[in-house]
């Protein structure tokens, strides 16, 4: 017990010192909840045995929930901007493909793994500060690497989605409302319907 609080602490002061390093990219006071956390998990097809993808995982609650959901570590690859939460994530979880780069530079922060199909995408990269084109662009790139009608789930403290409209091939549904979380969040689900 004293151990869980002492690494819950450790994963608040990390995220504190990326949030005053850069508040932009990091996007929220707090750390993810985990039943938020356990919520964007709960997506995955452990059947597909496709990798899953998440984006933004900063210190790591979300990639935590990902493995207890069942998934393997190497069939993880996780996609952080800040170097400190990368070297992070590396100590924590050193079976998954933890890569240092850019979500909005996909091809090149995939590497031989930028052909993949996942099977879903978990994103907790702030979207709101960009503009709405670059939002949408994203998320049609993320979504031609999932199969037809699998998610990419987005963590947003807005009202709305951060991606409202799409082309008519794509859909965008609400997941949840999770009060239990440091804002209240808002969890969204983009796919391809055709
Ligand atoms: C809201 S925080 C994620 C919080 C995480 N769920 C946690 O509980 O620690 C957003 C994370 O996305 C990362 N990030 C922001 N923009 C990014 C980008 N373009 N590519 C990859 N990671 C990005 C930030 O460095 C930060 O770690």
């Amino acid at each position: 017990m004293r151990q869980r609080v002492e690494l819950k602490f450790r994963d608040e002061i990390e995220f504190l010192k990326g949030w005053k390093r850069n508040k932009k990219a990091v996007g929220a006071i707090a750390p993810t909840s985990f039943v938020t956390a356990r919520k964007m998990a709960s997506v995955i097809r452990l059947e597909s045995d496709l990798p899953v993808l998440e984006l933004g995982p900063g210190t790591g609650i979300i990639t935590k929930a990902i493995l207890a959901r069942g998934v393997q570590p190497q069939n993880l690859t996780s996609i952080e901007y800040s170097p400190e939460f990368c070297g992070h994530l590396r100590a924590q979880f050193p079976g998954v493909d933890t890569r240092c780069g850019d979500a909005f530079a996909l091809d090149l922060a995939l590497g031989a793994r930028r052909d993949a199909q996942f099977d879903c995408v978990i994103s907790a990269i702030p979207l709101l500060h960009l503009p709405v084109a670059k939002r949408e662009a994203l998320v049609i790139d993320l979504l031609e690497r999932v199969p037809v009608g699998r998610p990419v789930v987005q963590i947003t403290y807005g009202l709305l989605s951060p991606v409202v409209a799409l082309p008519k091939q794509y859909e965008v549904r609400h997941l949840a409302f999770m009060l239990r979380n440091i804002p209240p969040a808002q969890l969204w689900i983009y796919r391809k319907t055709g």
